[in-house]
């Protein structure tokens, strides 16, 4: 990685520190508000009073502040943004890999790997045209779209480099195989095997092939598809929990493009190491996702008093480069960034009409009850209260504060009756509380927003940390290429490399 690019991510991030670090869940507690900048609170505030409480308002108050370059805003600003959020937007665009912005043709991802472009500029697979719905059970429209993006870059990168002589693609987490079954599908003339941690998801995966397979005999009896020649190659499928890169696949003399699809964690570094040590393996063509578990997610703050477990510091996800061995993400950070500013938005217009619009304000709200209404600044909190691990449930949008905290503490009888202790000591907050969520509902939502803002310059610098490690272990093709819809998957990045075949 050259320095200049290591030196711009490290200081951008250093300023964003603030931002990346916070848990919303805190936002009564260490009054977050009052930590940003002036400027930002006394703009967004006015901005907020202006349009009281108008929540259809405020979600375009937060979806402008998300605007990408190429969108049109739906708000006119009285006055400008600060300046300091300007430059920060600026700042984020610059150090982003364009998520929002993925490849609308197979051949695209060619180019942005600095690959020979091809003529024939064909469109991706439509799942639902090549494939009968016998073939693709129960693939759900999120899986059908990154399946078979997935299978047409594949086989492209396959064509493209002769070199390799590719003849089997190994596909590494591949819980219930949909993908490796679709890769075997529409590239019949390799061998696909897989790598699942999970034996029950192997055994299903196992089923969902027989079906297939009676399938494929049954419509090419019917002359409903077309026979191949070698008729359809069985999966290998292993269940083996990964805990060392050399677990993977002992090296069995084949050529392979190593795939994950949404390898969670530390399993994603495992997978590269894997990749870098195996000399079998030639390309890869990985999506990491659940970046908060790098590092084993030890480090999520409080964890180890309410778990009651000693705090394990362990450094293996993340870095993994020299070059940017020197930056810590914290946990907090980490999380941010598995989140999407498109499936944000959608989720936020959906809530306008519904309670759950407050819903992360009441979390906060119940965090500073429990930790008996500190004041900011004065006194000390009780950490072993701090961020329990409360119920997460479905229905929530439709409550008032009152009936979400029964249900959220609904397992946790202590807590339960440490709270309504509190409310007999401080009657006055049975009044209150209503209020305050609808006060602060809006400013919750926007310091969110402020941090989604940033949340693909950190998962840039995941991303970019792992392109800096597969070169430095020799790989120098490496590159990341946006490959799916967001709105879809937001996890979209695809790590293509492919080793020196010379
Ligand atoms: C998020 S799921 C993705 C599954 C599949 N690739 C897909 O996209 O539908 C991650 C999968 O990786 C598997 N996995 C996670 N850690 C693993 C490990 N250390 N060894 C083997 N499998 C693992 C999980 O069991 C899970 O099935």
């Amino acid at each position: 990685m050259d320095p200049e690019t290591v030196a711009y991510v490290t200081t951008a991030l250093e300023q964003c520190k603030l931002l990346a670090d916070m848990y919303m869940i805190d936002y009564f507690v260490d009054n977050l508000w009052q930590q940003l900048p002036k400027s930002w609170q006394s703009f967004y505030e006015s901005q907020l009073a202006v349009v009281a409480g108008d929540r259809t308002a405020i979600v375009a108050l937060a979806k402008h502040i998300l605007k990408r370059p190429s969108e049109v805003s739906s708000i006119r600003l009285t006055s400008p943004e600060p300046l300091s959020m300007l430059a920060l937007k600026a700042v984020v665009g610059n150090v982003e890999l364009k998520q929002w912005a993925p490849i609308s043709k197979p051949s695209e991802a060619l180019s942005a790997v600095g690959l020979p472009s091809l003529l024939e500029s064909r469109d991706f697979t439509d799942l639902k045209k090549a494939l009968p719905p016998a073939l693709r059970l129960k693939i759900k429209p999120k899986k059908e779209h990154e399946v078979s993006r997935i299978a047409d870059v594949a086989g492209l990168l396959i064509d493209a480099l002769p070199k390799a002589k590719i003849n089997e693609i190994v596909d590494v987490g591949a819980g219930i195989g949909h993908l490796s079954r679709v890769l075997s599908l529409l590239l019949p003339n390799q061998k696909v095997s897989t790598i699942e941690g999970d034996a029950v998801l192997v055994d299903t995966a196992a089923k969902l092939d027989e079906k297939t397979a009676k399938s494929i005999e049954f419509l090419t009896r019917r002359k409903q598809i077309e026979p191949t020649s070698s008729g359809w190659n069985p999966l290998d499928r292993k269940a083996v929990y990964v805990k060392e890169e050399h677990e993977i696949n002992e090296s069995r003399g084949s050529n392979m493009l190593l795939t994950g699809l949404h390898t969670c964690g530390d399993f994603s570094a495992t997978i590269l190491r894997h990749f870098c040590s195996n000399s079998d393996a030639k390309v890869l063509l990985h999506f990491g996702c659940c970046y908060h578990k790098l590092n084993n997610g030890a480090d999520k703050l409080f964890k180890d008093v309410y778990e009651d477990k000693p705090l394990v510091e362990c450094s293996k996800g993340f870095p993994l480069s020299k070059a940017f061995g020197h930056m810590k993400l914290t946990y907090a950070a980490r999380e941010v960034a598995c989140f999407g500013h498109e499936q944000f938005i959608q989720k936020l217009e959906d809530s306008i009409s519904k309670k759950s619009f407050f819903v992360n304000c009441y979390r906060s709200i119940l965090e500073w009850v429990i930790l008996e209404c500190p004041k900011p600044g004065k006194g000390t909190v009780d950490s072993t209260l701090r961020h329990q691990g409360l119920r997460g449930f479905r229905g929530a949008e439709a409550m008032d504060f009152w009936q979400y905290a029964e249900e959220a503490m609904r397992d946790k009888p202590q807590v339960k009756a440490k709270f309504e202790q509190i409310l007999t000591e401080k009657p006055h907050l049975r009044e209150e509380i209503p209020k305050m969520s609808t006060s602060e509902a809006g400013k919750t939502l926007l310091l969110y927003t402020f941090r989604l803002l940033i949340a693909p310059m950190i998962e840039a610098l995941i991303l970019l940390d792992r392109v800096a490690f597969l070169r430095e272990s020799g790989c120098l093709q490496a590159a990341l290429v946006p490959m799916f819809d967001p709105m879809l998957s937001p996890r979209n990045v695809a790590l293509i490399a492919w080793k020196d075949f010379a």
